[in-house]
């Protein structure tokens, strides 16, 4: 029988956190106890877990104290202040903010992708952003089978990876442009996100380079092992709830047929195919809320690149892109 942990979720309270505890419950990981975690400002709030209330406690000191495994989603400066705390207490921290994911002793990790690097954590373990996450569960197999020179991504980012309160925006300025009314700008995003796109995710470099999109860069060549993979793109924050799209063109060192990469991909793990254009079939946003598998469709050739393909990717940015992925992690523990 699997050894049984305490489990500490910090931002238990959060989109992320929330859902971490739900996929915790869905693949019965065996729990001992579960300490759900978050700010002052939550302690004393209820969360259900299998059936039963748990009590959201303030994190301190004292929180990871005989504390396995450690699921952070609560902010880089927040995991900043505790991982050490935690990781000093005995426990393994999975670390969902971009905190540690480029700090040469952590691991950062995509079970379909490098699974083996767990193994070299020093307590922390991080895992990737959202949309690095996605890409790379469908440029790996591809990478294995023709070898990827160079990668450009465009992606669709639905506005929960920002957060609860970027939800109840995207509710309160539809309603208001629905309703005819002002929209008032309440901070979250630099403009109106209801009917409207933002290239605009993080903050720029003085290239004009958001942040996101460097992580998009320096993540898949860390999870990949491609040190020099050339990565470029654009972030998009799209008036979505839920689920991220993201438009991948993939250039290769050997020749690789749209019906190969098909093929490859429709038996990669983590990886549903939906690919039938003529019948209106592709992944959409609808298609992939709510669930775990990476979609692909739209398998294409690239119509300006040699041995090139395009194609359209589909997945849930709080469970695969975010909870899922921290879940596997643990389970690999
Ligand atoms: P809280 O609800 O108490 O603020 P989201 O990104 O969906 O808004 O969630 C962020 C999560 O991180 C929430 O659970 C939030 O708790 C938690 N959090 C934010 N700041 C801190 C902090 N300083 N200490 C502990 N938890 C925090």
């Amino acid at each position: 029988m699997d050894k049984m942990r305490r489990v500490a979720v910090l931002g238990a309270t959060g989109l992320v956190g929330r859902e971490i505890i739900r996929i915790l419950e869905q693949r019965n990981y065996p729990i001992s106890k579960l300490i759900p975690l978050a700010s002052p400002r939550s302690a004393g709030k209820k969360i259900l877990f299998k059936g039963e209330e748990i009590t959201v406690e303030s994190v301190s000191e004292e929180s990871f104290k005989s504390t396995d495994i450690a699921l952070f989603s609560a902010g880089g400066s927040t995991s900043k202040k505790w991982a050490h705390v935690a990781v000093d207490s005995g426990a393994v921290v999975i670390d969902n903010s971009s905190a540690w994911r480029m700090d040469p002793n952590v691991p950062l990790v995509v079970p379909e992708v490098n699974s083996m690097d767990v193994a070299k954590h020093n307590g922390i373990i991080a895992n990737p952003n959202c949309s690095t996450i996605q890409a790379v569960v469908a440029l790996w197999p591809l990478h294995k089978e023709a070898g990827l020179k160079y990668v450009n991504i465009s992606t669709y980012q639905s506005v929960a990876g920002t957060g609860i309160k970027a939800i109840e925006i995207l509710k309160k300025e539809s309603e208001a442009v629905l309703g005819e009314k002002d929209v008032i700008n309440e901070g979250v995003y630099p403009h109106q996100i209801a009917f409207n796109l933002l290239p605009h995710i993080g903050t720029f470099d003085d290239d004009g380079i958001s942040d996101e999109e460097w992580k998009m860069v320096n993540e898949s060549r860390k999870i990949m092992h491609l040190p020099e993979l050339r990565v470029s793109g654009i972030t998009v924050r799209v008036p979505i709830f839920r689920c991220h799209g993201e438009s991948v063109t993939a250039q290769f060192e050997k020749e690789l047929a749209p019906q190969r990469a098909k093929d490859v991909l429709s038996i990669a793990a983590g990886v549903v195919v939906l690919d039938d254009c003529k019948n209106a079939l592709y992944p959409m946003p609808i298609t992939g809320a709510g669930e775990d598998a990476v979609y692909v469709g739209r398998i294409r050739k690239d119509t300006g690149l040699d041995n090139a393909i395009s194609m359209w990717v589909v997945s849930d940015n709080l469970r695969k892109g975010a909870a899922l992925n921290a879940v596997q992690i643990a389970e690999l523990l």
